[in-house]
């Protein structure tokens, strides 16, 4: 009897109806996309933590010092004199590679060139090189081969360049994979319309690219890896935001008038440098943890250097918190507000750098505590070293010898900040053609 039942047609019939039955409530579970997803990025920020620890050094101090010998050791009169030809790379994360001209049959060899906390950035140098060849960004979660967001979404490493140069106009945020690496050299490569977002991931590369008019979208089904796509919320419009990642590098890119920030970084991200970029027409150009209660971000380590903070720029160059920064050799010839400011104990290190001031001589101070009274922020240690301070500007120090484990004489100096203009010369994206130096 038992067997009949079984082998029964209506049997079978309700076997088939019950299992879709059963997929059915399963596929709504999934598509109840919001609770599922929050566990999912959840689960994703809580992996990307442990990540993130590991990269984390427990003597900033030395990868600080690290930074500023390398300079100082590529750029004696002698080294320098060695580069009298085509190619001019005046500082050693550019000299690594752009003085060659295989730097188009050797892409992969940017990966060796960071320094910094972001130094054991690769990106995706384990991979293959993936060729951008169509410049639409049509769909969200099934993107076609051939696009930028079907190459950043993969799981494997994949180095990824463009067959010409671009437009990339986003319709919603670019959510980037682990271990990849966006390589817009030899073309002009354009990326508009939303913002790249690099959330609870490791290895990722930003170099050579325009990165501009970011707007914010209302969110909807994304796809974040090979594996997964799932309801995204609003997305705010900043050009780059590095939420729970670690290892990150930007380099060579250009980025101006986006709708939120140009480049934020938060929860706990670490390992992060940023460099050789030009950063014009914004606002808020870079936040360095967005909470005031968010104990993650005391493992943020980042170096800003060599990098160009010019027209049309206001104010958070960055704005910190919580962590610890290495702000250096950095050629800041524009600012409405302030420079360099924060809350919350962050630790401050410039140096190096230049600072022009505006003619407003309520904005001649570079440095800014938020909402923070003097009798809490005289411990925090902001110091500068080597600086260059031009019409007026002055970087108002705090911490004292004692205060922390470092002072001072702790610190190898950087290279002075009057050399900040050739170290910075080549700021920003660059024309780089195949065959020849860039
Ligand atoms: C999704 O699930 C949560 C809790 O499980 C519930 O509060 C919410 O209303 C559901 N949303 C939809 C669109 O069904
Ligand atoms: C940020 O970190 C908190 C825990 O500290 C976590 O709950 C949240 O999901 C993280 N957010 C993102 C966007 O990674
Ligand atoms: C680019 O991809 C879009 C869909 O995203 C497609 O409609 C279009 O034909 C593709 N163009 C080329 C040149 O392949
Ligand atoms: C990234 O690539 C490295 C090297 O191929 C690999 O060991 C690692 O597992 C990759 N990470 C992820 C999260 O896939
Ligand atoms: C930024 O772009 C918007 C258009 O997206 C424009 O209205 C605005 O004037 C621009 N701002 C600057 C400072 O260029
Ligand atoms: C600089 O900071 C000190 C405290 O460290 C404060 O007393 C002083 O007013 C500040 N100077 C200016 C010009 O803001």
């Amino acid at each position: 009897m038992v067997g009949q039942i079984v082998g029964s047609p209506l049997c079978i019939l309700f076997y088939v109806l019950a299992v879709a039955t059963v997929t059915a409530a399963a596929a709504a579970a999934t598509y109840n996309a919001t609770t599922a997803d929050e566990e999912y990025w959840e689960k994703r920020a809580e992996e990307a933590r442990s990540y993130s620890r590991a990269a984390y050094v427990s003597d900033p101090v030395a990868t600080l010092n690290r930074f500023n010998t390398d300079v100082l050791r590529a750029t004696t009169r002698r080294s320098l004199a060695k580069y009298k030809g085509p190619c001019m790379a005046t500082n050693p994360i550019d000299r690594c590679w752009r003085c060659r001209d295989d730097w188009a049959t050797d892409r992969k060899r940017l990966a060796q060139c960071v320094s910094g906390f972001g130094h054991r950035t690769v990106g995706g140098g384990a991979g293959k090189i993936y060729v951008v060849t169509n410049a639409s960004d049509d769909e969200m979660i099934m993107p076609r081969k051939g696009t930028l967001r079907y190459g950043v979404v993969q799981d494997r490493p994949l180095w990824i360049v463009f067959a010409r140069d671009m437009v990339v106009k986003l319709r919603q945020e670019l959510i980037v994979n682990h271990n990849k690496t966006i390589d817009g050299r030899g073309a002009q490569v354009h990326i508009t319309g939303a913002q790249i977002t690099v959330q609870g991931v490791q290895q990722v590369i930003i170099h050579n690219v325009h990165i501009h008019h970011s707007v914010q979208h209302s969110g909807g089904m994304i796809r974040d890896s090979k594996r997964h796509y799932g309801l995204r919320t609003r997305s705010d419009g900043d050009g780059i935001s590095i939420m729970s990642s670690s290892n990150i590098w930007i380099d060579h890119v250009s980025m101006w008038n986006c709708s939120d920030g140009l480049i934020d970084v938060v929860n706990g991200s670490t390992a992060i440098t940023i460099s050789n970029s030009h950063f014009t027409k914004h606002d808020h150009v870079m936040l360095f943890g967005a909470s005031n209660t968010n104990p993650q971000d005391k493992y943020m380590q980042i170096t800003v250097a060599f990098n160009h903070f010019g027209k049309g720029l206001v104010q958070r160059m960055p704005r910190c918190r919580f962590g610890f920064f290495h702000v250096v050799n950095n050629d800041y010839t524009h600012w409405l507000m302030y420079a360099i400011g924060g809350n919350q104990n962050p630790t401050i290190i410039s140096q190096g750098n230049r600072f022009i001031a505006p003619d407003d001589v309520n904005a001649k101070e570079v440095t800014k505590r938020e909402y923070t009274p003097y009798s809490e922020y005289k411990d925090w240690v902001w110091k500068s070293q080597g600086d260059v301070t031009m019409n007026g500007a002055f970087f108002n120090e705090s911490g004292g010898r004692n205060e922390r484990s470092y002072d001072h004489l702790d610190f190898i100096p950087a290279k002075h900040g009057k050399y900040v203009g050739q170290l910075t010369q080549f700021a920003g994206t660059l024309n780089c053609r195949v065959g020849i130096p860039c």
